[in-house]
């Protein structure tokens, strides 16, 4: 067809629009239908892949993965790169990156004050301390900031998804002390790939992807009057660390794992096997009024 033609077939659509609705989901709806009429007739797209499509979607969203595919096809990490321009564009620069939420973040987890233990007794794996401080851009300490922490156990499952894991298992809220100190005990995740034969890893197939991610933990780290951060932090050394199937890798949130064997070390930390360690400082950005917030709204699951 040719564009003039297709371009009416918009309008007729359009024209059926009252002055009710709402004027912003008019505008990207109407775009997105735009560029969807253009992608079938562009790639001549046929009746039973124009229905298959109908079909996958039904089906994605009974599986409840949308918030997978959306990381999976690049979405969330767009969204953090157009984050960065317009802070970039504000003047903010450097501080810790960030990265996406993921779909598996969980409201409530107990808060305590400085440290926090996130592993249940005989939890597997390997033990892990990670500790460092919340700071200002100006390198000051943030004292009571707080920094909620999850990540996935040793087959790379989160609690309350997860139900054999007991309530907020490697999941805690620690508020920094008065030097803006927080630490943690925990141990080691591993990466974990999307639910096999699911809506995404069947995406991904098709599309000659694998859907692993490598073991990374989760944050967001918040105080008043600073710029709430999301990021995560890989373990280095895992297989898929700059093969992520969500992109959510960057420079500077890779820190150095250092494995403690020594007695004194040992002794330190009130444990009896070598672990590992990892230091780390969250540096947040004094927020600017005139920015989109980084507190974003999204449904997520309350424990
Ligand atoms: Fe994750």
């Amino acid at each position: 067809m040719d564009k003039n033609t297709i371009d009416a077939v918009l309008k007729k659509i359009q024209d059926t629009e009252t002055a009710a609705g709402n004027p912003r989901t008019k505008a990207i709806v109407n775009r997105i239908v735009q560029d969807l009429f253009y992608t079938i007739e562009d790639l001549d797209v046929q009746p039973e892949e124009f229905w298959a499509a109908v079909n996958y979607l039904t089906e994605a969203g009974r599986s409840g993965e949308y918030g997978l595919i959306a990381a999976g096809l690049g979405f969330e990490h767009f969204l953090d790169l157009r984050m960065d321009e317009a802070e970039a564009r504000a003047g903010i620069v450097g501080g810790t990156p960030r990265t996406i939420e993921g779909p598996l973040y969980v409201a409530g987890a107990p808060e305590t004050l400085g440290e926090a233990r996130l592993d249940s007794d005989g939890e597997p794996g390997e033990l892990l301390f990670m500790q460092g401080q919340v700071l200002a851009d100006d390198g000051k300490p943030l004292a009571g900031a707080l920094v909620e922490v999850w990540h996935a156990n040793h087959q790379g499952h989160y609690s309350y998804f997860d139900k054999s894991q007991q309530e907020f298992n490697l999941r805690r809220s620690i508020r920094t002390d008065a030097h803006g100190r927080y630490r943690f005990r925990s141990v080691l995740p591993i990466g974990y790939s999307v639910p096999p034969n699911g809506a995404t890893d069947r995406l991904l197939k098709q599309m000659g992807r694998h859907g692993t991610r490598p073991a990374h933990i989760h944050f967001f780290v918040s105080a008043p009057g600073h710029r709430k951060l999301t990021t995560q932090i890989n373990i280095d050394g895992d297989p898929y660390l700059w093969n992520d199937f969500a992109f959510a890798t960057r420079e500077g949130l890779v820190p150095k794992l250092v494995r403690v064997t020594d007695p004194a070390g040992l002794d330190a930390h009130q444990v009896d096997a070598p672990f590992a360690s990892i230091d780390f400082n969250f540096t947040l950005h004094a927020e600017q009024a005139t920015l989109p917030d980084t507190e974003i709204i999204r449904p997520r699951a309350s424990a």
